[in-house]
């Protein structure tokens, strides 16, 4: 018999072997850990916008207190929430969904692993093309599936192509997961670019798409811009699981609700994963998330402008730094930056700079600069940095960049 274990003899379980913290929670804590000791950092590791919830939205939870909705409610969600995210995503993407084909969860994170839970066996792949969000290759292996990391390229502007995607189908292949606007690279696939891989996917009907649309809302370019894969080709509905909620477009991240639409019969196994996991997320964030998408939308375009001004600020910084490249984001809030141009280089006390980690610590201890290396989102060598911060924090950031770049001695030839 098994005794009771102490913190010093824990045994993990095989799930929690094949996983680890997420390396932004873990960025995080390093900032948090430099505050305490004093230092002055300009924090740029943040995955969350900087402005707080809409009043409107936060008057909707203390009325939902106020009558009573503090009970649980059906697994997927207030019957209110559902007839609001039917209402949204047809604005939205012009897709209508049926009661059976919507859920909702304690944020879109939850319903992702959820899904993959209901679908992979072991062995199952799952492609994630690369730059990725650091939590689905974990997430995929959590489940028992195989990770199969698709890269992608500067000449495909880090998206999948039709024939990359052609490419990296096996008959072992669940899903694609396809993420625009994409955390880190910020990337936006156009519509024809998703139609193009909408024909692809239709030719292989047993691979799913996780349409993680979690940023939509935050779009900066529209031009020939997508809301949604399905609004591009209908005939995925059911092929395609989208995720999306309320955490990004208005400032809720705290309030963990996320949903997803899709095929009535993954939804259903994804609602009994619920039913023994959370049994429903938050009786009072579902009436505050029935504000926020059915309440006045001034708040998301207004953010999207500041957003903007913010990329673009950040975006003429950079680019003026030698050795970085950044990547202009069509969408999300973050700026993914190529620092081959820093590789080689050394600092003052003679160390060299060989991997974006090594870059990373560097701006973080001489600059005070936070920002995610590449590595934690697959792709090498580069950095993640958010905008989702003030004008003024951005700028005494780029500042700071610059002059500990500029510092850096040249690689040795
Ligand atoms: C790409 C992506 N998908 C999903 C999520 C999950 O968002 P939430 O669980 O807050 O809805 C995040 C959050 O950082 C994200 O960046």
């Amino acid at each position: 018999m098994r005794t009771l274990e102490t913190a010093e003899s824990f045994t993990p379980s095989d799930v929690l072997r094949r996983i680890k913290p997420s390396p932004s929670t873990l960025a995080a804590q390093r900032v948090r850990e430099l505050k305490a000791e004093g230092r002055t950092i300009f924090d740029l590791t943040v995955g969350e916008p900087d402005f707080d919830t809409p009043e409107h939205i936060k008057a909707a939870a203390v009325e939902a207190i106020a009558a009573g909705e503090t009970k649980y409610t059906p697994v997927n969600g207030t019957p209110a929430l559902r007839e609001a995210i039917r209402n949204h995503v047809r604005a939205t993407s012009g897709v209508e969904y049926s009661d059976a084909e919507i859920t909702v969860g304690g944020g879109g994170k939850q319903v992702i692993f959820l899904a993959l839970m209901a679908t992979l066996n072991d062995g199952d792949e799952v492609i994630i093309p690369a730059p990725y969000w650091v939590s689905y290759p974990d997430m995929v292996r959590a489940n028992g599936g195989t990770a199969v990391i698709m890269e992608t390229s500067a000449s495909d502007r880090y998206k999948v192509t039709p024939a990359s995607l052609h490419a990296a189908i096996t008959p072992r292949t669940r899903w694609l997961i396809l993420n625009t606007p994409g955390n880190p690279s910020g990337v936006v696939y156009s519509r024809r670019e998703l139609a193009a891989l909408a024909d692809v996917l239709r030719q292989n009907p047993h691979v799913m798409v996780l349409a993680d649309e979690i940023y939509s809302a935050i779009v900066f370019d529209g031009g020939d811009t997508a809301p949604s894969l399905v609004s591009v080709d209908p005939d995925l509905k059911h092929q395609t699981l989208v995720v999306n909620g309320v955490s990004k477009a208005y400032a809720m991240t705290g309030w963990r609700l996320g949903y997803a639409t899709g095929h009535p019969g993954l939804i259903s196994a994804i609602n009994t994963l619920q039913s023994q996991t959370s049994s429903c997320p938050s009786s009072i964030s579902q009436a505050a998330a029935v504000a926020a998408l059915t309440g006045p939308q001034d708040f998301v375009r207004e953010t999207v402008a500041v957003y903007r001004d913010r990329r673009d600020l950040a975006l003429a910084r950079l680019r003026d730094i030698d050795g970085l490249v950044p990547i202009p984001p069509e969408g999300a809030f973050y700026i993914y930056v190529d620092c081959h141009g820093l590789i080689g280089r050394r600092t003052t006390e003679g160390r060299n700079l060989e991997t974006d980690q090594d870059v990373t610590l560097y701006l973080l201890e001489d600059a005070g600069v936070a920002v995610i290396q590449g590595s934690a989102y697959g792709q090498s060598p580069f950095f993640r940095m958010s905008f989702a911060t003030g004008a003024h924090t951005i700028s005494s950031a780029m500042d700071a960049l610059a002059q500990a770049v500029n510092k850096l001695e040249p690689a040795r030839p």
